[in-house]
């Protein structure tokens, strides 16, 4: 994409603009005239829907936008392929469940719960299978994690290239999973001394397959039948998944029928030959399992100009980090010169989505805007040249670095990249 910076010939002095914070105040029209509020719309004229019209609610007809998008030169077929969640649509820290995207490698496993089974084997005192009856009657709990693929913003590793945060940052999504900590299961099944290492394996076509280190699996990982307060969907691992809090998504074995006990990691494909992030130097980078710390503005940006003209605009974003909760995110809206913090609202979850807003009085020109979180632990989140420093340009995974978005006279917003 040619920069669109260079070719109006803006300087980024040019865009110096006051953030201003305070006042909830705007200066709305009284629209006295207004048909939309005089006149009787069409809907306060005959009765409705009743009870019965949608077993399984749907959003309004006036939201058919809100859907998960594939870009389908991405990958060479549909099956072994990913689509991404709409961020520009969505408000608070909960993807709903018909929205989060969807990554496969052999399509979507249609399980039949009454048929699955669990087998823990390898390294354990006593083989065990258990069906899903018997999984519900370990101890639940219910935690609030985000889920976000290693490769998300991985085409955006050499150049600004993708037209909206759907695209840019849409392999994320945040839920509440319902399950049993992996820990019990393992506990029942005894786990020899030796073992220092686990193996989920998926029951789809692709029986997707990764190693875990032992630390992880008895700390924090879950098995997770539900999300968001429903079944699982059959698209995110219907009936089961292990949940792996703050780690690559790719390791969130789907439709999990197996969990082998080692002692050394396995070396598979998908920690070999993909998941693994090559360097400048032809070395890769190996078991990069943490996600780092990340933020996107989601509005305003390239799927959600500013319509409303100059005034009182609402700057809205997510923030997260695979190693605890955010701490803080600062905003800029020229492009990296001055920062100002952002407000962080909501619930605030160990390794899970947080939401930030910046109220701000746009005067009508040119904006850069970008964010910049900073985790529990102190990491900030990088400049896209700081990291391409120290990795290169050759990675596809674990791109957290700092998105720009360019927001023009006219309120549309472009994706960039600023020196
Ligand atoms: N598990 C199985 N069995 N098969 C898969 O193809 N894809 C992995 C992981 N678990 C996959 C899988 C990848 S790469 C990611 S990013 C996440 O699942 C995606 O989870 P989601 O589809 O719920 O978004
Ligand atoms: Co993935």
């Amino acid at each position: 994409m040619t920069d669109p910076l260079s070719k109006s010939g803006l300087s980024r002095r040019s865009l110096l603009t006051t953030a201003v914070a305070g006042s909830a105040a705007l200066t709305v029209p009284a629209r006295a005239n207004d048909p939309a509020i005089t006149e009787l719309q069409p809907w306060m004229q005959s009765l409705g829907d009743g009870v019965d019209a949608r077993p399984y609610g749907t959003p309004s007809p006036y939201e058919a936008d809100a859907v998960r998008r594939d870009v389908p030169w991405l990958t060479a077929d549909p099956i072994s392929s990913v689509n991404f969640t709409p961020l520009h649509k969505l408000e608070g820290i909960i993807t709903p469940n018909g929205l989060c995207f969807e990554r496969h490698h052999g399509g979507v496993a249609e399980v039949d719960p009454a048929k699955h089974r669990l087998m823990i084997n390898g390294l354990v005192d006593k083989p065990l299978v258990f069906t899903m009856e018997d999984l519900k009657r370990f101890p639940r709990e219910n935690h609030v994690y985000f889920l976000e693929c290693a490769a998300n913003s991985g085409m955006e590793w050499r150049g600004a290239q993708l037209n909206g945060c759907q695209f840019t940052h849409g392999m994320v999504h945040c839920v509440v999973y319902t399950g049993v900590k992996l820990k019990h299961i393992l506990e029942e099944a005894g786990v020899k001394t030796n073992a220092k290492w686990i193996m989920p394996e998926g029951a789809d076509a692709s029986a997707m397959t990764r190693s875990i280190p032992i630390e992880k699996a008895l700390d924090d990982c879950m098995v997770a039948f539900a999300m968001n307060g429903e079944a699982l969907r059959p698209e995110q691992g219907y009936p089961l998944r292990i949940v792996v809090p703050g780690w690559e998504g790719n390791m969130w074995v789907k439709w999990l029928r197996r969990i082998e006990v080692g002692d050394e990691p396995w070396h598979h494909r998908e920690e070999t030959s993909k998941y693994t992030d090559l360097l400048a130097s032809g070395k890769a980078r190996r078991f990069t399992w943490e996600m780092d710390v990340k933020s996107v503005i989601t509005s305003p940006s390239p799927q959600a100009p500013i319509t409303h003209g100059k005034g009182r605009t609402v700057l809205s974003g997510l923030a997260w980090s695979g190693r605890g909760t955010i701490d803080r995110v600062d905003v800029s809206l020229d492009g990296g010169s001055n920062w100002t913090t952002a407000r962080v609202d909501g619930p605030s979850h160990t390794k899970a989505l947080h939401r930030f807003y910046h109220e701000f009085d746009w005067d009508g020109e040119p904006l850069l805007l970008q964010s910049r979180a900073i985790d529990s632990e102190g990491w900030v989140q990088p400049t896209k040249n700081a990291l391409r420093d120290v990795r290169g340009t050759e990675s596809i995974y674990h791109n957290n670095s700092i998105q720009t978005w360019y927001v023009q006279k006219d309120g549309e917003v472009e994706n960039v990249e600023v020196g």
